[in-house]
């Protein structure tokens, strides 16, 4: 914890051109200074900070904020890491709060560890300069190709065959034996300890932090009976679940290039950034975690998976899949020719070759999936069943439902399979997931409180609002019970619900879209009634367009209008911004109405003076003007912030 008076002084001391130069070249612009975004791979420059105002914008990518915000983003730093390593570059002093005796023990314990690995790296690289380490470790990594800036850069190193020559070394220099043991490192025998990783050569592990926690060792020996890599087991600090080999040295370009490759080996990964791709990471061997997606995501939301062409890799990729589809990530796969792996590939071509090769196989998952299993199933009609089984669940975890419908369009192309079918399947999954998450809660049954009325009309081919309406829709369903305060209106309390109910009447608007209209109508006779609006309601709706279109907001997350992406840098969480989303949400789509009945008028207007007949020209111009004002207005207010609190 640190505490305000210490953040203020943070704040007052930190120079945010300072604090930036160390990352972007900055140039004095004005009052100003302005560089190259360090988020995109632009040519020209969007960036701008200004040390008036002490903060930073960057156009290409809208991020934007102040030095703490800088180097969150920049550095993927959580809000205490900033804090702290702006009071460091400072000399600031920080005072933390009193441990307790069990804290203290535990850091201690995680500081004590992370001396001996520290040191064993240091160790493990210096070795590959002994005779022995150039003789048998550094011959090796010449036969293999590896460059001595890729040596460098993953501090690559080398354990003597001689099985105590860690060991001894570690305690002579006053490593306790516990931590030799419990890091791994060592291996404790009746009264020696002796060199888990001796005759490897040695991969260290690195934290996001930079720090050493873990090592992967590779056998120089061909013998199929010796494991060909040896990892650190699990300790305080090395959790393999966890970490991802490689990315440390590719945090900063995977955000640039908002793209990380994912592949399987430790030396996948050193190749690839030796033919010049450094977005890339292993999960060394073992199934990818969620916690290993989660990693990837805090710095892009896009995982291209570069795996062996043969089947086990095939199958490696499809496990990893539904997970990364889950986590709302897109995702791609990279298959390379039966028995090659990216290492032994990315050799024997060169790095624009291979870039080349990336950009043409690159394939979106589910043409990828699909493809497979359709060469799998050709000739077996029950495999076959089973196939779209198992793609319709792939597709269905995907969070975003636009995402999901485009899936499905290309999916029944390639599979010659109706849409409406893999759609009402899809669907049928995600209730049943969601009826899962009620039992597991252990919410009631449903409870169906809408009368039952005609089902209406389809969908209108045409309408030029339909994604303002869904939105409203969105907030009216998601949202429709929270409080909210009008600030207009001595911060009266009203319920969103009531609020658009309000607003859509109040201009007498009528939804273009039939389904949302009579979500819309149903809305408002539960908020007559004096009833919340229950999800249940519409999930279990008559209509079934209005049951699958719950089922899809009520399983989707939060997303801003493409409108709101334009104009704002951040996306905050539901919520806390209501009071602003939805009165945006309100005027954006009435801006929508009156564009729309403003080209109409212009349109008949047009023909009016074609034909020449004056009467009712007057009249038109003056509705026109009328609108143009309401138009004003309404981007005024668009323009403006907050109306509900
Ligand atoms: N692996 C492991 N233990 C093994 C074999 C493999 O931990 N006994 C992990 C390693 O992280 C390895 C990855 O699985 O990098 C992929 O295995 P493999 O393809 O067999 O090795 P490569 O990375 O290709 O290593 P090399 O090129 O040195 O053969
Ligand atoms: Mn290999």
């Amino acid at each position: 914890m640190i505490d305000q008076q210490t953040i203020n002084q943070i704040f007052e001391t930190a120079d945010i051109v300072e604090v930036i130069s160390d990352y972007v070249t900055l140039k004095k612009s004005g009052s100003n200074y302005k560089g190259l975004s360090p988020f995109t791979n632009e040519k020209t420059p969007s960036f701008f900070v200004s040390p008036a105002k002490g903060i930073f914008k960057d156009f290409s990518s809208g991020k934007g904020g102040n030095v703490v915000g800088f180097l969150m983003e920049h550095e993927k730093l959580t809000y205490p890491e900033a804090l702290r390593y702006l009071a460091k570059k400072y000399n600031i002093p920080i005072e933390e709060k009193e441990l307790t005796a069990d804290e203290i023990q535990l850091r201690n314990e995680r500081e004590s560890l992370l001396a001996v690995t520290a040191f064993a790296r240091s160790f493990f690289r210096d070795q590959l300069g002994t005779a022995e380490g150039k003789a048998v470790g550094m011959s090796y990594l010449r036969k293999r190709g590896f460059r001595d800036d890729i040596i460098v850069k993953f501090e690559i190193g080398y354990s003597p065959e001689d099985r105590k020559a860690f060991s001894n070394e570690a305690k002579k220099k006053g490593y306790r034996q516990e931590y030799l043991v419990k890091t791994g490192l060592s291996i404790a025998k009746e009264d020696y300890l002796t060199d888990r990783f001796h005759g490897r050569v040695i991969f260290p592990i690195h934290a996001l932090s930079g720090h050493v926690i873990g090592f992967g060792g590779r056998t120089l020996k061909a013998d199929k009976s010796i494991a060909k890599y040896l990892n650190s087991p699990e300790s305080d600090i090395y959790h393999k679940g966890k970490i991802l080999y490689g990315l440390f040295q590719a945090k900063k370009s995977i955000v640039s290039e908002d793209k990380c490759f994912l592949v399987e080996g430790y030396t996948d990964v050193t190749a690839l950034h030796q033919a010049g791709i450094t977005n890339v990471v292993s999960s060394s061997g073992t199934a990818l975690t969620n916690e290993q997606i989660r990693l990837i995501k805090r710095f892009t939301n896009n995982i291209t998976i570069i795996y062996d062409g043969d089947e086990a890799g095939i199958t490696a990729s499809f496990r990893g899949i539904d997970m990364i589809l889950e986590a709302g990530m897109n995702i791609k796969v990279l298959p390379l020719p039966d028995g090659e792996d990216p290492d032994s590939f990315s050799r024997s071509r060169s790095a624009s070759d291979f870039l080349q090769f990336i950009k043409e196989n690159e394939k979106d998952f589910i043409s990828f999936k699909t493809h497979i299993l359709l060469e799998d199933t050709r000739n077996d009609p029950i495999k076959r069943t089973h196939m779209i089984t198992d793609i319709v669940r792939s597709i269905a975890v995907i969070p975003d439902g636009i995402a999901r419908s485009v899936f499905l369009k290309e999916c029944s192309m390639i599979l010659d399979v109706e849409e409406q079918v893999l759609y009402n399947e899809v669907n049928r999954v995600r209730r049943q997931k969601l009826e899962q998450r009620w039992k597991t809660e252990g919410t009631e049954p449903p409870q169906i409180t809408v009368p039952q009325q005609p089902t209406v009309p389809s969908f209108v081919e045409e309408v030029y609002s339909e994604y303002e309406e869904r939105e409203i829709i969105y907030f009216l369903l998601k949202f429709g019970n929270q409080v909210v305060r009008l600030s207009s209106e001595n911060n009266a309390e009203i319920t969103v619900a009531q609020y658009i109910i309000r607003e859509i009447q109040n201009d007498e608007l009528e939804f273009t879209n039939l389904v949302y209209k009579k979500i819309f109508e149903d809305v408002k006779d539960i908020i007559e009634h004096g009833e919340p609006i229950a999800e249940r309601t519409f999930i279990y709706h008559d209509d079934a367009r209005i049951r699958d279109l719950a089922v899809d907001i009520y399983t989707s997350r939060y997303e801003l209008s493409k409108v709101w992406k334009r104009k704002e840098s951040y996306v905050e969480l539901p919520g806390e911004n209501l009071g602003f989303e939805v009165p945006k949400s309100l005027l954006s789509y009435k801006m929508k109405v009156v564009d729309s009945a403003l080209s109409d008028l212009r349109k008949s207007l047009e023909k009016l003076e074609k034909s020449g007949n004056l009467t009712g020209l007057n009249d038109h111009l003056q509705r026109i003007r009328n609108l143009e004002r309401v138009k004003r207005d309404l981007s005024v207010s668009l323009g403006g912030r907050t109306v509900l609190r």
